[in-house]
This record gives C-alpha cells, sequence and structure tokens, in this order.
C-alpha cells in the first residue's frame, strides 16, 4: 500500500484514499466527501467484499469525547474499543460519521445541551428543551459508503438498536449486534441509564471483552458522589484478608483479592476523577494505578510524598505520552526544588502543600484537588493513608473486597484511630453488598 491517491468515485462524490498508521495499526482509509464539507471516513482491514458480514461500527463524530477525552460520554473509549477489534480480528471497518455530532444538533448545541444538563436535565430533556430532535441522525450516507466499501451485511458494533434499523432500512443487512460495553463514570452514568432507559440501548456499561464480567452495577458502590466546596468526594477502597490485613508483616499484597474483585476495581478506579495512594505504597508496590482490566478512562494519579522519595522510574511516570491520565505529586517544603525538578521533566505534576500530621496536610491537599476540578476521589491506601483520613474525618464512602484468607498478623488495614470505646468507633451506615467469583464486596456511607 502506498500514499495518498484520489480514487476515480462513479457517483460523483469526491473520495480519496489513504493509508493511515493508527496506535491500533495500520487502516486503509476512504474518505468521503458525502455532502459538500461533510467527509465521512471508514477505516478498513481486510477484504470487505468477500460476501461474509463484516465487523463494523458507524461511529458518530464526537469531537469532545472522541479527540478531547471527555468524560460526559462513552464515545471516546467506544471508538478506541472498535479500532482495537476490528485490528484484532483483521477484517472490518470502523465508519466515523461527521455531521452525528450530538446525536446530529451539532458541536454547538451539543454544548448547549450540556448546559441543560448541568442544571438537571437528562439527555433527552436537554435536547427537547432546546427545541431540538432527541436524534436527528440518518444512517443513508453511512450505508451508501459501506456499499461503496462493497460491504452488504454487517456484525454492527453497537448498543444502539435504532441503529441497526437506522442501516437495515438503508440496505444493509445487519446480521446481528455486538454490544460496546464500557467501565461507567460516576459522570457519565446518568447518560448511560438514560440512554438504557428513554432511548433502548442495551446494556451500556460492563465488561464484555474476554475476561472477568464487571457488574454494570460497580459505579453503584461509590455511593452518591455530592463533594461539598472544599474537597471531592472521598471514596477509599482497599482489598482486605478475613483477619483484617491489607499486606503481609513484609508488605506483600499482591493478590488478597481473587481476579473478579481486581477487575470491580478497576472499574471503581474508570469511575472517578482521580486515584490517590501514599509514597509507601508505590515504593513497595511499584503501581500503576490505571485502568487495564475494563474498557475504562484512567483517572489522574495522584501521590502523597512529603519528600518526593518517588524514584524516576516508578511505572506511575509512563504512559504519560500515549493518552493515560497524568501524574501528580503532593509534596511539602521539605523536597528539594532538585527532586521537584525531576519528577516535573518526567511529566508529572507538582503541588507544594503545607505539612500536617503523617506528612503532607489531608485538608490543604483535598482542597487543592476540588480547585483543579477533582470532584470524585478513589483512595486506595496504604495503611498510613487510610488511617489519616479516616482520622481527619475525610472519607464519604468505603468499599472493602474481603477474601477469603486468613494471614495472621500482617499490615492492619486501619491504625490506630484514638477510639477507646467499641460505640465511639467510625459509624457506618447504607450497606451494599456485592458477591464476585471469591470474595465479598462491601460498601458504606461513612459518619
Ligand atoms: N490490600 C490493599 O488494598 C492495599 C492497597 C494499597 C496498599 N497496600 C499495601 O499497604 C502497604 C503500604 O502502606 P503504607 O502505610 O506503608 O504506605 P502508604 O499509606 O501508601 O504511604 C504512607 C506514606 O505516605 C506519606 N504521606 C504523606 N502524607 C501523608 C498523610 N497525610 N498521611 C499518611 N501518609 C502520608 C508518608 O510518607 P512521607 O512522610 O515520606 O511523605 C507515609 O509514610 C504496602 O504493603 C502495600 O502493598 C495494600
Amino acid at each position: 500500500m502506498t500514499g495518498c491517491q484520489t480514487v476515480f468515485d462513479p457517483r460523483a462524490f469526491d473520495s480519496v484514499r489513504v493509508v493511515l498508521p493508527t496506535q491500533f495499526g495500520e487502516f486503509d482509509v476512504t474518505a468521503v466527501e458525502v455532502r459538500p464539507g461533510l467527509v465521512y471516513l471508514a477505516l478498513a482491514r481486510g477484504d470487505l467484499s468477500d460476501g461474509a458480514p463484516v465487523l463494523t461500527r458507524v461511529h458518530s463524530e464526537c469531537l469532545t469525547g472522541d479527540a478531547l477525552t471527555s468524560l460526559r460520554c462513552d464515545c471516546g473509549i467506544q471508538l478506541r474499543m472498535a479500532l482495537r477489534r476490528v485490528a484484532a480480528e483483521g477484517r472490518g471497518v470502523v465508519l466515523y460519521a461527521t455531521g452525528h455530532e450530538g446525536r446530529g444538533i451539532g458541536l454547538l448545541n451539543k454544548l448547549r445541551a450540556y448546559v441543560e444538563q448541568d442544571e438537571g436535565a437528562d439527555t433527552v430533556d436537554a435536547n427537547l428543551r432546546l427545541g431540538l430532535p432527541v436524534d436527528d441522525r440518518s444512517y443513508t450516507e453511512a450505508a451508501h459508503v459501506l456499499r461503496e466499501l462493497g460491504v452488504l451485511s454487517v456484525r454492527l458494533l453497537t448498543n444502539n438498536p435504532d441503529k441497526a434499523h437506522g442501516l437495515e432500512a438503508a440496505g444493509i443487512a445487519v446480521e446481528r449486534m455486538e454490544p460496546l460495553r464500557t467501565a461507567a463514570h460516576v459522570r457519565n452514568v446518568g447518560y448511560l441509564r438514560t440512554k438504557e432507559q428513554r432511548l433502548g440501548h442495551g446494556d451500556t456499561a460492563g465488561e464484555e471483552l474476554p475476561g472477568p464480567v464487571i457488574p454494570p452495577e460497580a459505579v453503584d458502590l461509590i455511593g452518591n458522589v455530592d463533594p461539598p466546596l472544599d474537597r471531592p468526594y472521598v471514596v477509599l477502597k482497599y482489598a482486605q484478608t478475613l483477619d483484617g490485613r491489607i499486606a503481609t508483616g513484609g508488605g506483600d499484597s499482591k493478590w488478597i483479592s481473587g481476579e473478579e474483585e481486581r477487575a470491580l476495581s478497576h472499574a471503581l478506579r474508570a469511575a472517578c476523577d482521580a486515584i490517590m495512594v501514599g509514597i509507601g505504597t508505590v515504593l513497595r508496590d511499584d503501581c500503576r494505578l490505571n485502568v487495564r482490566l475494563v474498557p475504562g478512562a484512567s483517572p489522574l494519579r495522584v501521590v502523597l510524598d512529603s519528600t518526593l522519595r518517588t524514584p524516576s522510574d516508578a511505572l506511575l511516570f509512563t504512559g504519560l505520552d500515549d493518552g493515560a491520565a497524568s501524574t501528580l505529586i503532593l509534596t511539602t517544603e521539605r523536597s528539594t526544588e532538585a527532586d521537584r525538578s525531576r519528577v516535573r521533566d518526567l511529566g508529572a505534576g507538582i503541588r507544594v502543600l503545607p505539612e500536617g500530621p503523617g506528612g503532607v496536610d489531608l485538608k490543604a491537599g483535598l482542597q487543592q484537588l476540588r480547585a483543579e476540578g477533582v470532584r470524585s476521589l478513589l483512595v486506595e491506601g496504604g495503611a498510613q493513608v487510610i488511617t489519616s483520613l479516616l482520622g481527619a474525618g475525610l472519607v464519604d464512602r468505603i468499599v472493602v473486597g474481603t477474601a477469603p484468607r486468613i494471614i495472621g498478623a500482617g499490615t492492619e488495614a486501619v491504625g490506630d484511630l484514638g477510639v477507646l470505646r467499641v460505640t465511639d468507633g467510625i459509624v457506618l451506615r447504607n450497606r451494599s453488598v456485592h458477591l464476585t467469583a471469591d470474595d465479598v464486596v462491601t460498601a458504606w456511607d461513612v459518619g
């Protein structure tokens, strides 16, 4: 395959064919100007015209989700999943439908609809309040481009039955729909549920790649995210043995919980704006703190590190160049300027905050995160950070995976809180219980 060439188009649409290398591999791209100024891009792999149904995604353009990583929708993750699926199968097409922005109402109107949603409307009523159609997309042009590529029948990657009906009405046989489920974020779970309940979409959340099954309600374990003005809503999450240890005496914690519980933890990461641990966990576990076990967005990674002991080769500095989340280190005046530059040079952010008991002043740290737009924060440990946050009364929700394992003396999940009488202990409310293959996950409101 060679560079760019203009193709003779019998139907007088202007079109171009070119090879596009992507992070998912090389695709043959056919760009067709279906109307003046409106270009559809078909990213194809393999022979599409051999008669067998073609793995196909008709992806409605979403600038904010696809290119700018917006978490108001699941579009960007679905787009990348579709490209990955087609590349893995070696035959198929992702048809990028421009002009479908905001279900056909256009970018500006979509953003106006977001304003309505911020004032309480769901994604359907927001359009109606603006006097706009709920869904103004047509699939005629998509069907035309598919036919030009030799595609007559498809296995359609979508949760949306209307898309399948639209293509069928335009003459493309839909052999079956194959869902593209993503791990919900607390910022888009309302949108996903409205799509299910009011627009007839199939299950939009959950795992359908090979691997453990993620329950759609993973995001429900997080509870009702309603952050105060001076800090994020804080969710504490850890995995413990039945005797309450999060690691052995030597610090080993891999793996306390089973595969399904760990995938659930990744779904919780994907649901939050940021994830935070102490430097003790980074040094012991060299954790990446990203989302790998479910299809979802990786949150901002935050480390409490008073003196900047985070090593330059820590895994949480990796992936900064491939669309992964950023890393932010909360430190104090006790770190040196040389270490701050070292960490900045690795692409991470540094915030110098006052000192408090245990290291970084937690109230100042959480206030800083809130000021930077973090509304939901998942804290994954370790023991000292868990203890500091609970001691300071800064936890809203606690999610604990309890594994059927007893290890005796080791690292306790929670250290000394100065509680002398049981009745003075922290009270948990609103229990929610979820069973995974091996473990019991309980979630509670704190206080
Ligand atoms: N099972 C699980 O779910 C799970 C999850 C995470 C970790 N772990 C395990 O937990 C162990 C690590 O726990 P850890 O207690 O040693 O480390 P940690 O809680 O992750 O980190 C503690 C360190 O964070 C820094 N820090 C900064 N500000 C702090 C503050 N306000 N409060 C508390 N700490 C603050 C302090 O170091 P500086 O003074 O240098 O700033 C402190 O020594 C490892 O064995 C790990 O495997 C288990």
